[in-house]
């Protein structure tokens, strides 16, 4: 495996696999890798790609309140894990490596960034769409794989990507959960031993509503209730973001559950925000 640090000796790297009729899979993160990420790779390395996973905590993605000093970097134990899952190359630029100079050009996506986690993290998205855009064109992976986990994220770059053309494919993974239900994150680990047990409500709550839906109801304000109910049951619970019905697709809320739709919800234990996620495809009933 190869650990690469500048742009230059990464193109270089990459485009000897191209030119050797490999498909260039691309996996970025921003390190504390767990089971998540590692479905990626596995499922990038299962299509038989050659394997980039890159690890940089970008910077511009995060508020200014937010915890860009205390994210966590494992940085020797994530190299193991790829090397332990057959990652090809990791790409571990430094900040000044990614944004030599002021940054002027940014990536808006508009719309999509805007309702859920847009409205609590302004700015956000534009991080994410201009981080990627710059992997996508550092890389140029003909494939990459991003978690369902994060919803509005993955939608953002998949309309980033049509957009502008970049000639990719991104493909969907499904969120990776504990046993008892509680999607896997980078951040799980600042909660407390009450918070980590509080936190399986979200799921459940998620669980709930889809048993809700499936037995017919289509409200979504009485299904909003009800995950709020259990959400705010939970002792250690701070504070809730959002419970939010929308499409699918546009992420716009919906008056009547009748397509396919995304309930999103972020709420914080402490000061640890988490989201999660289900969709429910009413078409397929
Ligand atoms: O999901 C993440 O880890 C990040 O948002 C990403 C896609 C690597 C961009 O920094």
């Amino acid at each position: 495996m190869k650990i690469i640090k500048t742009i230059k000796s990464l193109r270089v790297f990459v485009s000897a696999a191209r030119n050797a009729a490999r498909t260039i899979g691309f996996v970025p993160t921003m390190g504390a890798l767990h089971r998540g990420h590692i479905s990626l790779i596995e499922r990038s390395g299962k299509h038989g790609d050659f394997v980039v996973v890159s690890i940089f905590v970008n910077p511009t993605q995060f508020g200014p309140k937010e915890d860009l000093a205390k994210y966590p970097r494992p940085l020797r134990n994530d190299l193991r894990i790829c090397e332990d899952h057959g990652v090809d190359v990791v790409f571990v630029p430094d900040a000044e490596e990614m944004y030599r100079e002021e940054e002027l050009t940014w990536v808006n996506v508009d719309k999509i960034s805007e309702p859920l986690c847009g409205r609590f993290r302004p700015g956000h998205f534009r991080g994410v769409a201009t981080v990627c855009a710059k992997l996508f064109n550092i890389v140029q992976p003909d494939v990459a794989y991003f978690g369902q986990k994060d919803a509005q994220q993955l939608a953002v770059i998949k309309r980033m990507a049509a957009d502008l053309n970049f000639p990719l494919k991104v493909i969907s993974c499904p969120t990776v959960r504990e046993t008892d239900g509680l999607a896997l994150s980078s951040r799980n680990r600042y909660l407390s031993p009450q918070q980590r047990k509080d936190a399986t409500c979200i799921h459940r709550s998620l669980r709930t509503a889809h048993e809700m839906i499936e037995a017919g109801r289509t409200n979504p304000k009485t299904i909003v209730a009800k995950i709020r109910k259990i959400i705010t049951a939970a002792k250690s619970l701070s504070s809730i973001d959002y419970i939010s019905i929308v499409d699918a697709d546009t992420l716009r809320d919906v008056s009547r559950i009748t397509g396919k739709v995304l309930i999103a919800i972020a709420a914080r234990f402490g000061s640890t925000r988490l989201i999660d996620n289900l969709t429910v495809d009413c078409r397929a009933r």
